[in-house]
């Protein structure tokens, strides 16, 4: 009797779900609830999600339940490995990446192209009130500088935060900044000196190449796998024949290609760059938004001796615009912060004492679950969208968390006439080109599923394949 009630419901969702009266995205039912309304055993409830689930139907979300899932993800190709040309090159950056900027606050563009969280997504009203708060609690009201460390309460609650990932920080290990680029921008000045050569994965975020423009250093890209990160072999063989200043890396969800390094793959790299005696900056940024059970650790967990120069910020989970970040700079802590302190001195005392507020008020974590959430449905999302109007031939990225997709599409169309195209339809997507110094990925583009899903959003993405459609004709 139980064997056929548990096979009759599980038809009967999965008719559902084939339908599309339950959408991809959608919460199910608790096990509770199905227990309840269909007068089943939770064993059979159980039965019903796992045969769900081993049909790639749904899928169980840590402390969110159970949610609607494509069923074709499993048919998107992922895109190969890169292989750029191993030479130290100092040119450009795209203008593209500036360009994009400029869509920033027009609300009439369909935003796929920057990783910045919806409002919708953001704890506001809770942040509100930790502005107000942040005024009554600090000396002075804020007005005053605060020290080049920065706030204490602030830099307490950063080192908590790092138990999430193994780290064993303390608030003396910790020196806040005002954003992650800034972060990037003082740990490269005080390791680097302009001439030098760094290492970077390849495609690499837009913002280390500008970086590495503005500070006159040269860079070598290196072979990235899109699920697993740079090729350490290569890697080992770049250090044998050059002097490399540094190796930067978003080791968790990166941006663009979304690759989670392996822990173990992690450790080999660290010991690698102790063993050559070059320092490692991380860019942790994504690490917090991630789709799977538990939180990835990063290079700093493995890092004994101090190499790891570690950034990161909650422009990505929290309040971009509050302009609050961090570094973790392990041995070279001293030349941080005369950095630090030659640019900037102080961050904003207000901002930063809002978000010390917020971190010691607890509601942090439950916030982050239900952003993973939010993300992970937009995710599923978006890539069944490509699926749907993107050609045949299309192959995306399959993050494991952040906010990005790495989409490869036919060699024969330039991705920056799609882009131009794209703005023309008020649709922002990022072009490929603006990934590498190298004359690679024109045939790619990065979307961005941050922000939050709705008629419009399809429609871009519609439109965006309709585009595609008619350039892949003109060959
Ligand atoms: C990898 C990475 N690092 C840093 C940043 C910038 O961070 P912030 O706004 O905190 O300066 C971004 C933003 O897109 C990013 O993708």
């Amino acid at each position: 009797m139980k064997t056929i009630k548990y096979q009759d419901l599980s038809d009967y969702y999965e008719a559902q779900i084939k339908k599309g009266i339950l959408k991809t995205g959608d919460k199910m039912p608790s096990l509770r609830q199905i227990r309840s309304e269909k007068k089943i055993s939770m064993t059979t409830a159980q039965m019903v999600y796992s045969v769900l689930e081993s049909k790639d139907l749904i899928v169980s979300k840590p402390k969110s339940g159970y949610i609607v899932c494509s069923p074709y993800n499993h048919k998107i190709q992922l895109p190969e490995a890169t292989n750029p040309l191993q030479k130290a090159e100092n040119s450009r950056p795209e203008d593209a990446a500036i360009n994009v900027y400029d869509t920033i606050d027009q609300k009439h563009i369909v935003q796929l192209s920057l990783g910045i969280p919806a409002t919708s997504f953001l704890p506001v009203a809770a942040l509100n009130k930790c502005i107000k708060n942040a005024v009554n609690t600090i000396d002075y009201c804020g007005v005053q500088y605060d020290p080049i460390e920065g706030n204490s309460r602030l830099r307490q609650q950063i080192a908590k935060r790092t138990l999430h990932w193994n780290g064993s920080i303390t608030l003396e290990d910790v020196i806040t900044t005002s954003g992650c680029i800034p972060a990037l921008s003082y740990c490269l000045q005080s390791i680097t000196q302009p001439g030098d050569t760094i290492a970077v994965e390849s495609p690499v975020y837009f913002g280390i190449l500008q970086l590495a423009k503005h500070l006159r250093l040269k860079v070598v890209e290196l072979s990235t796998h899109p699920q697993t990160g740079i090729n350490l072999d290569s890697l080992e063989k770049l250090l044998k024949k050059q002097e490399i200043a540094t190796l930067v890396i978003v080791s968790n969800f990166s941006n663009p290609l979304g690759y989670c390094m392996p822990d173990d793959k992690k450790e080999k790299l660290v010991q690698l760059m102790t063993q050559y005696n070059i320092p490692l900056i991380e860019d942790d940024i994504y690490g917090d938004l991630y789709f799977g059970e538990k939180r990835p650790a990063n290079c700093k967990t493995f890092d004994k001796e101090g190499m790891v120069l570690l950034c990161n910020s909650i422009s990505k989970s929290l309040a971009p615009g509050y302009r609050v970040g961090w570094i973790l700079p392990g041995k070279y802590k001293d030349k941080v912060i005369k950095t630090k302190a030659i640019q900037q001195i102080s961050d904003t005392a207000i901002t930063h004492q809002a978000v010390a507020l917020y971190l010691e008020s607890g509601k942090y974590e439950k916030h982050l679950r239900k952003l993973r959430q939010d993300l992970y449905v937009n995710y599923v999302k978006v890539t069944k969208a490509i699926l749907e109007y993107f050609p045949d031939e299309t192959r995306c990225t399959q993050p494991q968390g952040g906010l990005f997709l790495w989409v490869e599409l036919d060699k024969s169309i330039n991705a920056f006439t799609l882009y131009k195209k794209a703005l023309q339809k008020n649709i922002a997507i990022m072009p490929g080109i603006a990934f590498s110094l190298q004359d690679q990925y024109t045939h790619c583009i990065r979307l961005s599923y941050a922000s939050e899903w709705n008629d419009d959003v399809e429609k871009a993405i519609k439109e965006l394949g309709i585009l595609i459609h008619s350039m892949s004709y003109v060959k």
